[in-house]
């Protein structure tokens, strides 16, 4: 498992962060389970689909504050790999924006430096849907920003076993001794190789839980959980979890670190 850095801002953008938060002490890894979109319409007496375009309008505003403060990775679920058991006209609308999202919003990914992937089965996705993912991550993927993960057909267990297949193959062709199978290794077959571990998981509209996100990768995430639903969480809402992130003491099962205790005892 690898620990976040301590001081993990960048310094070049740390002037942009709001009264109240510490621009040194921000988490570098944010993920967000994006929920609540279809409770925020029906409050309106609209239909889900509405609340899955509001929600859209919150990722673009999150995503563009946190570039601009500082944090380093912004990993989002978009759609799990229990989601297609929505009714059939949800899941095309959603896929259709997907891909309407991309297109419109790739300049202004690139403008940001933002360096997108989706993470995730993305086979079983629609093929139109799969080639605009394949051209955006190829364009932006020299980007030196904020990487910007879209969890997209993502479930925590699918990617496991995955994972676990891919060890699998790679000992039985012979390029891998099963006994030097370690949590690197193993971390190296997940569809977040490479990124450091969540730091902070954001849930809205209230549940507390993780519905098959990130299984691995949140052991040692701190969890914020807020009653407010997915297209309401704006600047205030973001701040206001950073804040409570920077209150809590993280210690990985060691102890806390407190010089003046510890030459005491
Ligand atoms: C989250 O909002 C978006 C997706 C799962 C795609 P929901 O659609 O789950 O909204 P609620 O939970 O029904 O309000
Ligand atoms: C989790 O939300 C998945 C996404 C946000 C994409 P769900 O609405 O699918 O989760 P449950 O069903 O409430 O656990
Ligand atoms: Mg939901």
């Amino acid at each position: 498992m690898s620990r976040p850095s301590v001081i993990s801002a960048d310094h070049s953008k740390i002037c942009k962060c709001p009264k109240g938060l510490n621009p040194l002490r921000l988490p570098t890894h944010v993920a967000v389970i994006m929920d609540g979109n279809g409770r925020w319409a029906k409050s309106r007496g609209l239909p889900r689909i509405m609340g899955h375009r509001a929600g859209v309008e919150a990722l673009k505003t999150i995503l563009r504050l946190c570039s601009d403060w500082g944090v380093k990775a912004l990993t989002v679920y978009a759609f799990s790999t229990e989601n297609w058991s929505r009714p059939g006209d949800e899941v095309s609308f959603l896929m259709t924006l997907f891909e309407r999202v991309l297109q419109s919003e790739l300049e202004s990914l690139q403008q940001e430096k933002v360096r997108i992937k989706f993470l995730g089965d993305l086979v079983d996705l629609p093929e139109s849907l799969q080639t605009s993912i394949s051209e955006a991550t190829k364009i932006t993927s020299g980007n030196t920003g904020i990487h910007f993960n879209v969890c997209t057909n993502y479930g925590g267990r699918r990617e496991l076993v995955l994972a676990a297949q891919k060890l699998a193959e790679r000992a039985v062709k012979g390029d891998l001794d099963p006994s030097l199978i370690d949590e690197n290794i193993f971390a190296g077959e997940l569809f977040t190789a490479s990124e450091s571990d969540p730091d902070l998981l954001i849930r809205t509209s209230g549940e507390k839980r993780i519905s098959n996100f990130l299984l691995w990768q949140l052991a040692y995430a701190e969890l914020y959980v807020t009653d407010v639903l997915w297209p309401d969480f704006n600047e205030n809402e973001l701040t206001n979890a950073l804040i409570d992130y920077q209150t809590r003491c993280r210690r990985f099962g060691g102890l806390e670190t407190d010089t003046s205790n510890q030459l005491q005892n």
